[in-house]
């Protein structure tokens, strides 16, 4: 087995998290961290088993070993191997709970593996809705943004709709550097996703209305990485974010980091994904984004360098 070929990818939300999920625009691109996963031989009991995901000890909480039984459960009866001792072992380079979409990444690698073990035909735009579905059961309303990209990785302009989802590859001019940073507070998406519908149930009129302006900042985005003009960029992420704060998913830490990356020269910083802890993302002139990167590295801040390619596509 191809181990290269069993890959969920980790990505990035450039612009637009949250509201998305109220069907306005998004922009995500990969990360080249990945989660690989292989089928290594029959499991002990009759069912699809997963092991590795909770090999960070740190990392270890029931939750997450909760979330890979029922993610296994459920895609072993999608493929229909839901009878098979079939055991998969799974090697996450992503952190989990970051933001990073480490949660469709996992589904995708496990479908992948299943699915070349047994030699089944599944296409792409299968295995993503599959990842949507396991994505359902981590948090209620998913937009699709997540394991589209674990899936494709591309960099996309996505927008959810029940017509069918918008899904829009994009290219850049140059790459663009980008520093993730780490807030080391796990946070569940569950979580945030929730807190953003309880203001919005409260106030519809004010959370539209916030949705509606940070759809606008993703169009400019989108101008402006198409142009390859960062400064431009730099400016809607850092206006994305203040609205990300006003709709209380950013934390102390994440403002921490945010401002620090500001200071040692990043053209835009904004938290990325659920917000609430997890990761932060910041772009910056080439010749500047070791220096941001050392900045945080320093302050203590775990950091992964990583680029937008100009094609869009994270593979390595
Ligand atoms: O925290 P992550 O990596 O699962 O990203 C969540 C992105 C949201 O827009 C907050 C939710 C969603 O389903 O799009």
């Amino acid at each position: 087995v191809d181990l290269g070929q069993n890959v969920g990818y980790g990505k990035i939300i450039l612009l637009g998290e949250h509201s998305v999920v109220y069907g306005r625009h998004a922009i995500a691109a990969p990360l080249s961290l990945v989660i690989r996963a292989d089928v290594t031989g029959p499991a002990h009991t009759s069912e699809l088993t997963i092991t590795g995901w909770d090999s960070d000890p740190a990392a270890h909480n029931p939750a997450g070993a909760q979330l890979a039984e029922r993610v296994a459960k459920l895609i072993a009866q999608r493929l229909g191997v839901g009878d098979l001792p079939v055991h998969v072992d799974v090697v996450p380079e992503l952190p989990r709970a970051s933001g990073l979409g480490a949660s469709a990444a996992l589904a995708v690698a496990v479908i992948r593996a299943i699915v070349h073990h047994f030699g089944l035909s599944v296409s792409d735009e299968a295995i993503s809705q599959l990842a949507f579905e396991c994505e359902g059961l981590v948090h209620g309303t998913p937009s699709g943004i997540d394991n589209t990209v674990a899936t494709f990785g591309r960099m996309i302009l996505f927008r959810r709709s029940d017509a069918g989802n918008e899904i829009r590859d994009i290219s850049t001019p140059v790459s663009i550097p980008v520093v993730v940073g780490l807030t080391g507070v796990r946070s569940l998406t569950a979580d945030t996703v929730g807190r953003v519908h309880a203001g919005w149930q409260k106030n519809p009129q004010h959370y539209e209305a916030i949705f509606d302006e940070i759809d606008g900042l993703v169009m400019t985005g989108l101008d402006a990485l198409t142009r390859g003009d960062l400064s431009a960029l730099g400016e809607v992420m850092n206006l994305n974010h203040g609205l990300l704060n006003a709709l209380q998913v950013s934390s102390p830490e994440l403002e921490a980091v945010i401002d620090l990356a500001r200071r040692s020269g990043a053209l835009g910083a904004k938290l990325t994904g659920g917000g609430g802890g997890g990761a932060m993302i910041a772009i910056a002139e080439p010749d500047r984004i070791h220096s941001v990167a050392n900045t945080l590295d320093v302050a203590g801040y775990q950091t992964y360098l990583t680029e937008i390619r100009t094609n869009g596509n994270g593979k390595l």
